[in-house]
């Protein structure tokens, strides 16, 4: 088992028993997301301010060399496919998505942490982050080994380029027909027969989460909002033992995944077409620096 950490400018992994990194989680939630880190003895995770708690992310400063990572949540309403105002800059829940992703990154370059990991839903746009490079992978609860299908837009970046290589159980195999049916889960209790355990049960949690004096509605919403705890493991999982960045056996599109043989640029199908959009994107808005989080597509870059 391997750290994520090259601050000694050492590019060789560091053994996890001397190194324990701290990790600070922004918009921490009910904390889903928190959980998957603090399982591993590689991370110490503190949480910034959250609104559920009483804390305003605004008034938050962050020290600067203290945190080994970071990894954040922001709001995704503005962004989201169910948001029929997502095409209005105007529209409040936009802005307020626009902005938190905003001071994520101005947090981010002024923490300088080794790596961090922002999710979001699949609509954010790419983040660019001071000096990192940044890698966007595409994943769901249902590819890690969880319930879901719903997809969950990742942005790593890592101050040497260190490529995030989660370790998908589902992988390639997936298809609605065969196996267990994926099951859907929600921020609002729309069924008056769905307890909040199930809701968490979906979410990956063995037992509900306790928030006693919460509502119904507050509980479901700041579940349904979390990371679900698959997707959550192997993410940690990924970051723990990210030890290089990435070379002629990783998929270009960043996804994680390696490619089979010598000539092979793209593990999937899905990934020769997020290369293709990328290409026709930089075709038209100009020239992408690196492979990465710098290729114009047709989102567009915070
Ligand atoms: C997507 S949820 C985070 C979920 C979390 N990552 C998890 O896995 O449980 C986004 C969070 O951002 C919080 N938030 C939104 N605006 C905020 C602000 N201005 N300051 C602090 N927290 C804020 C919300 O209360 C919500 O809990
Ligand atoms: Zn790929």
């Amino acid at each position: 088992m391997k750290a994520c950490d090259t601050k000694s400018g050492d590019s060789r992994a560091t053994p996890v028993s001397e190194t324990i990194q701290t990790v600070l989680s922004l918009f921490p939630g009910v904390g889903l997301l928190d959980r998957a880190f603090e399982e591993r003895e590689e991370f110490s995770v503190v949480r910034g301010p959250d609104l559920i708690h009483g804390g305003d992310i605004r008034n938050f400063r962050v020290a600067a060399g203290v945190y080994g990572g970071i990894i954040a949540g922001p709001p995704c309403q503005g962004f989201s496919q169910a948001n029929a105002h997502r095409f209005n800059p105007q529209h409040p829940s936009v802005r307020n998505s626009v902005e938190m992703l905003e001071l994520t990154v101005r947090l981010i370059e002024a923490a300088r942490p080794t790596w961090f990991l922002i999710e979001n839903v699949p609509n954010v746009p790419d983040v660019r982050v001071g000096p990192y490079i940044v890698q966007r992978i595409a994943i769901n609860d249902w590819e890690c080994g969880g319930l879901q299908l719903r997809w969950r837009a990742i942005q790593f970046g890592h101050i040497e380029g260190w490529h995030l290589r989660p370790s998908r159980v589902n992988d390639r195999s997936f298809s609605r027909k065969k196996g267990r049916r994926p099951e859907a889960i929600t921020t609002k209790p729309t069924s008056r027969h769905m307890t909040f355990a199930e809701q968490c049960r979906r979410q990956g949690l063995s037992e509900p989460v306790s928030l006693p004096g919460w509502t119904r509605e507050a509980k479901f919403r700041a579940v349904g909002n979390g990371v679900p705890l698959s997707v959550g493991r192997v993410l940690a999982a990924a970051v723990a033992e990210c030890v290089s960045p990435a070379n002629e056996n990783d998929c270009l599109c960043g996804c994680g995944r390696s490619v089979s043989g010598p000539r092979q640029r793209s593990a999937t199908a899905a990934c020769r077409k997020r290369l293709q959009m990328r290409r026709e994107a930089a075709a038209k808005f100009g020239s992408p620096n690196h492979d990465f989080a710098e290729m114009a597509d047709q989102r567009s870059s915070i």
